[in-house]
């Protein structure tokens, strides 16, 4: 009885050993270990708690599912570099190296965020796209190069895709449009060149798409106006021609606009400024001409609404006077004349507002 006994409970401890050291698969471990050993933090010391056979238990980022034990994430974010503090402790939420395509091997992955490291460099591994159960792809804030997956597509679960402040150039993939499930895309702040693809509307969970500062040419797709989700556009910095696709006006959730420094034509829509719902919009520094279109509601709240340097004529709408709120307003740069209208949004702004004008006149500015 007595060694029946002793034998059970030797069998348990095997077990418990087991099942200590098993969790963590091999496999998993092994291109965890790859992908450390492409990259190197020397302030923080991040990747010192990776050590040891279990990487489901105390590695520093890492994430695994608790019944498979397979590797389901990795978080590892720096310090978003603060553009007027860029000198303050810079070092310490520094990396440098590449993502290795051994990555590619935690075939579970759903959550893959290495960002703010401010230099890592190299290319996203093209294998990515075979990470199917991957929803937040999250490499923004290094100097990573090279281009977008073409078959960026294939990730089909894809929820949040964050590229921006990289040095990635090339086209922007048409495969994108699959994206059946993205709801946040970042892409800013980066050097890539080419025309949206047409049929870029068809993303219809995006609420968020940030493209600016790239190189991006050609004409703004009109099929954008069909997300009805999207509550944030920021085409600016890039070389957009054409004129603003009217149906932008009847957006129902868009409340942040920024098209500015592009090179768009033609006149501003007047749906775009009696949408009530628009909250921030700049088309500073394009080659808009026409007049301001006099269709401003009392419903409209607008915390900035900035037509500076365009090629804008006529008065300034009698209608903008009459809107609920106006943070700031610039249609300085234009060619507009006449008395600058009387009301409440209009008190708190002074000259600069709308200065370099061909005849405007009235308070803040000279008496007409
Ligand atoms: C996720 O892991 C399970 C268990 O290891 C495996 O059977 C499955 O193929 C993996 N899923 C994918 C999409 O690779
Ligand atoms: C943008 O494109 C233009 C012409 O297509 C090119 O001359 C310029 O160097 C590009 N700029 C960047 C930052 O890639
Ligand atoms: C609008 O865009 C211009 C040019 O890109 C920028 O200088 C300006 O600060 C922006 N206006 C607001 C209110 O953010």
């Amino acid at each position: 009885m007595a060694s029946f006994s002793s034998l059970s409970f030797q069998t348990l401890i095997l077990f418990a050993v087991i099942s200590a050291v098993t969790p963590c698969p091999p496999s998993d471990r092994a291109a965890l270990l790859a992908f450390r050993a492409a990259l190197t933090e020397p302030y923080m010391g991040i990747f010192n708690s990776w050590s040891g056979y279990n990487c489901c238990q105390g590695w520093y980022g890492v994430t695994c599912d608790p019944t498979t034990y397979r590797v389901t994430d990795i978080t590892l974010r720096g310090e978003p570099s603060e553009k007027n503090l860029q000198n303050l402790r810079r070092s310490s939420g520094l990396m440098t190296g590449n993502i290795s395509p051994e990555i590619c091997n935690l075939d579970n992955l759903t959550t893959l965020v290495v960002a703010d490291w401010k230099s890592i460099s190299g290319e996203i591994p093209s294998c990515v796209t075979s990470l199917s159960l991957l929803r937040i792809l999250d490499l923004s804030g290094n100097q990573i190069s090279g281009v977008i997956p073409v078959d960026i597509g294939k990730l089909q679960r894809l929820a949040v895709l964050n590229l921006g402040d990289n040095a990635i150039s090339g086209k922007i993939p048409a495969s994108i449009v699959d994206l059946a499930g993205l709801m946040h895309l970042d892409l800013g702040n980066n050097k890539i060149s080419g025309e949206l693809p047409s049929d870029f509307g068809k993303l219809g969970m995006l609420s968020r798409a940030l493209l600016s500062q790239n190189n991006l040419t050609g004409s703004i797709p009109s099929s954008i106006s069909k997300m009805n989700r999207l509550a944030d556009l920021d085409l600016s910095m890039n070389q957009f021609t054409g004129s603003i696709p009217v149906e932008f006006g009847q957006m129902k959730v868009l409340s942040i606009l920024k098209l500015d420094s592009n090179s768009l034509s033609g006149q501003i829509p007047s749906t775009l400024l009696n949408n009530a719902g628009m909250g921030i919009l700049n088309l500073s520094r394009n080659g808009l001409e026409g007049t301001i279109p006099d269709v401003f509601g009392t419903k409209s709240y607008f915390m900035a609404l900035d037509l500076s340097f365009n090629k804008l004529t006529g008065r300034i709408p009698g209608s903008l006077s009459a809107t609920r709120f106006i943070g700031h307003l610039d249609v300085s740069y234009n060619h507009l004349c006449g008395t600058i209208p009387i009301g409440a949004p209009f008190d708190h702004l002074d000259e600069v507002s709308f200065s370099n004008n061909d005849c405007l006149c009235g308070n803040p500015l000279k008496t007409c």
